[in-house]
This record gives C-alpha cells, structure tokens and sequence, in this order.
C-alpha cells in the first residue's frame, strides 16, 4: 500500500480550545456588534480570522529567543536577522520595524507624497490605508481574471502589464511614487505572481523610471507556486526562486507575521543606500534606533530562524496542502470559491452564496457572522466594508469581488480541524437561502473601518 502524506513535523506543546453552544455565540456576537473583531478569542473555537502572528513557533525558534540579545544598538540579534534576510531576499540594506504596516509607513514617508498615483495588484488594505492617508493614489491594475474566481489560471495575482503601462504613461514620472507588487497578491485572494510578471515590470519600471516595491509578506507561499506552476522553476529551490522574484524589485515591505512565521515583526529591505538613509530617519522616529525598530533581540532572533523555516519545501508543501484540503471540501459541497485555491487561505464568494441579501447590506459580513453562529469560527469580511468609502465621494465602494476569508494560520490546525470548518460551512450553504438581509452600519471609523465597525442585524 502507498504510505499516506504526512506533515513534516510533530507537536510539542498544545493549547486548549472550548466548544460554545449556539446560544452563547448568539450573544457573544450581538454584543460584539456583529463585527468578528470584537470577539474573545475564548468565544472562538477555529480561529481563521487571519493567518497573521498565528502561527506555531518552532523548537529552534523559542530555542532563539531564549538567546536573543537586547542590546539598544548593534545587538548580535540584529546581526542575526541581517545576514538571514541578505541571505534569503538579497538585499544589502534593512529596516526593523513592529510589523509590516509599520514598514509601509516609514517607507512610504520616503516615497510617497500627496497628489502621487502608486500602481500595483491589489494593495492589502493598510498598504492602500498609508498611501490615501498621504492624499495620493493607489491604483489596481491586476489581471482581469482574477475577477473569474471560478477562471483556473495558475498565477490570478499578476498585475496586467498593459494596464500598468497605462498608469505609467498617463501620470508625470514626479508623481509616481513607486509600483508595489504583493505577493502573493492577499486581497485577490492569495493568488501567486509569476516571475515572468515581475520581470515584465522590470521592465516597466526601468522604461519609466520609477522603483519596484514588493510586499513581501507571502513571499515564500509564491515562490512555492512558482516552483510548482511556472515552467523552468520545477527544479530550482524555494529559496533560489525567492531571490529572483527580490532581484527584479529595488526594495521589499515585509509582515514577517506571515511567511517568516513569527508573531510580531517586520522589516524594509533596500538595494540602495540613499533610499535606506532617508527612511532611516523616519523609522528612528516611528520605530526605534536602525538595529531594533521595534522589535526586541529576541524577536530578531526567531524571526531570522523563521525565515529558514518558511522557505522549506516541505513545510511550504504541507501548507498548501491544509489549505486546498479546505477549499478540496467545501467546494465538492457547492459552495462557490476561488480556484485555484490560494496559498494561506480559502475565499468563498459571498455574493453567489447569499445572493438574496442586497449589495449595500454586506453579504459577506453577514455569511462570516452566520459562520461564526453554525461552529465558532471566525472569518474576515473582505468585501464592501473593508473596501471602506471613497476618500472623495465618501459613498462605499463595492468591490467586484464580496468575499469571505478563511485563513489558515501556520502549522496550528490539525487536518480534523479543517474538516469541522468544512462541515459547519456546508450547513450554511444548505440553509442559504432563508438568508436574505445583512446589516447595517450604527458606527464606523473614517479610515480602515472594517476592524472597527459597530453594525446592527437587519431580519
Ligand atoms: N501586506 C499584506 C499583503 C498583508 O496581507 C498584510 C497584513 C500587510 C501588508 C500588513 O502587515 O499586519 O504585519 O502590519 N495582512 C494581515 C491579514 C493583517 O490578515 O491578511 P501587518
């Protein structure tokens, strides 16, 4: 017989977690006005809210910390992270910094200024929230299939080259901050970028003279998919294929709460030196002196041994694997996601779920709310409340895609897990259509309002 698949790794340490009853959740979220942001986690079973800061650790990485050296400046922990992060990414110069919208901010304070336009595929919504923040421009130019969920094309995060040339020709090089390419692309739901895709932007950006950044935070996820998807990588390692995505940007923003598998941290990767001297200014502002940045030596520490740990094949492997075992389950139910399943999370389409609940009601807030009542598990809206109001007209916008997240954090779920998520959101699906209202909003913030919105139920 052929031996099944097995993670390549085995558990040291456990956490307890509590089953709830149907009519403790009913509560809990009522007086958490409907928002998944305001709940205990202990009012959580399965907490797939975000695959951000909630991974497991490793021995070697506690093992780090407990060595960790909290020296104000120079630390050896600094010293640590600076040869991982030239090792894995290529890049000479770097900031510490808290975490990655930190990173955002003190690098944007550099090349980012109001009136600016800032071309990319789909900024994450704090990478948006910095650039209108400064009155400038973030502009999506992703490949239009992404908007297909259903459209299997192996790289759906790619931006369009033809769209970006638009953006580039059309606006006064003055005013063009920078480009900024996530990968894996989050918010078109954790689609991979093809290398073939940054070298065209290269390119791009060498025509018009303007700097590549790329949001790193899933940087390892989309090396994976390359080695996996993109002729001519089959045989190169995770780590080589990383090191050419980094060669084709001039700088990097990284939430090192994701790929690099620790819980807080952060950091700017620069090619050039002038660019890390002025954002130097701003992080000893923001963050803290150059050689912490608001990191402690030990978080320094487990974080250099993360960033060998997410570039693992067969870690990476077991990852993508949980990952589509969910997507694998709930869509053999009917229910409609993204494909091909992104790299740390699943997106249900909640507008095809719930059609009968009208658009300005947040469907897809309203499915992670009845998520959350079926097993306890938390989700995130990425739909009409985190695309937030246009900062001009100030009307919400509506994104083309009103989805649900389900996020899986790293190496903290057993497969038994994913399966209990699959079941509770398959009886949803079989109860969707006595769905027909969503919610409304009592109270919202005037930036980035999905985590803090307070929201009535409507029927
Ligand atoms: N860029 C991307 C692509 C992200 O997904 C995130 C965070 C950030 C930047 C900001 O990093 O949280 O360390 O400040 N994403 C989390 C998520 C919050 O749930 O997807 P941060």
């Amino acid at each position: 017989m052929t031996l099944p698949y097995c993670e390549p790794f085995k558990i040291k340490m456990v956490e307890s977690v509590r089953q709830s009853t149907l009519a403790e959740r009913h509560d809990w979220i009522r007086k958490a006005s409907w928002n998944l942001f305001n709940l205990r986690s202990e009012q959580v079973f399965i907490d797939l809210l975000t695959d951000s800061g909630t991974g497991a650790m490793s021995d070697k990485q506690w093992g780090a910390i407990m060595t960790g050296d909290e020296s104000y400046a120079g630390a050896s922990s600094y010293y640590r992270l600076k040869e991982a992060i030239k090792d894995i990414t290529g890049f000479e110069y770097f900031l510490p910094t808290h975490q990655g919208r930190a990173a955002e901010n003190v690098l944007f304070s550099v090349l980012v200024k109001e009136g600016d336009i800032i071309p990319g595929n789909a900024h994450f919504d704090t990478t948006k929230g910095h650039i209108e923040f400064r009155k400038a421009r973030a502009v999506d130019c992703t490949v239009d299939i992404a908007r297909d969920i259903t459209a299997v094309d192996p790289f759906k995060g790619n931006v369009d080259p033809g769209k970006l040339e638009q953006v580039l020709k059309e606006t006064p090089v003055e005013k063009l901050g920078c480009i900024v390419m996530t990968v894996t692309n989050n918010t078109a739901g954790g689609q991979p970028v093809s290398m073939a895709n940054l070298r065209a932007v290269r390119e791009l950006a060498d025509r018009y003279g303007v700097p590549v950044i790329i949001d790193s935070a899933r940087f390892a996820e989309n090396a994976f998919f390359i080695k996996t998807r993109e002729e001519g990588y089959g045989e190169k390692s995770v780590r080589e294929i990383a090191r050419e995505m980094f060669s084709y940007a001039d700088g990097m923003t990284m939430s090192s709460k994701k790929d690099a598998i620790v819980n807080i941290g952060g950091f700017i990767g620069f090619r050039d030196r002038d660019l890390f001297r002025k954002a130097s200014t701003y992080n000893i502002m923001f963050e803290g002196f150059i050689t912490y940045g608001g990191m402690s030596g030990r978080d320094m520490n487990a974080l250099a041994q993360g960033l060998y740990e997410g570039t693992e094949f067969d870690y990476l492997e077991s990852r993508t694997r949980q990952v589509a075992r969910l997507g694998e389950k709930i869509s053999a139910a009917g229910v409609p996601v993204q494909v091909p399943f992104g790299g740390h999370a699943i997106f249900i389409d909640a507008g095809r779920f719930l059609p009968l609940v009208p658009a300005e009601e947040f469907p897809a807030q309203r499915l992670a709310v009845e998520i959350y009542l079926e097993g306890g598990i938390r989700s995130a809206e990425i739909g009409t409340l985190m695309a937030d109001r246009d900062p001009v007209t100030r009307l919400n916008r509506h994104p083309e895609l009103e989805m649900v997240r389900l996020a899986v954090p790293r190496r903290v779920y057993t497969d038994n897990h994913i399966d209990y998520v699959a079941a509770a959101v398959t009886n949803v699906w079989e109860r969707r259509q006595h769905i027909t209202r969503g919610l409304a909003i009592r109270w919202e913030a005037p930036i980035m309002r999905h985590f803090t919105v307070e929201l009535d139920l409507l029927g």
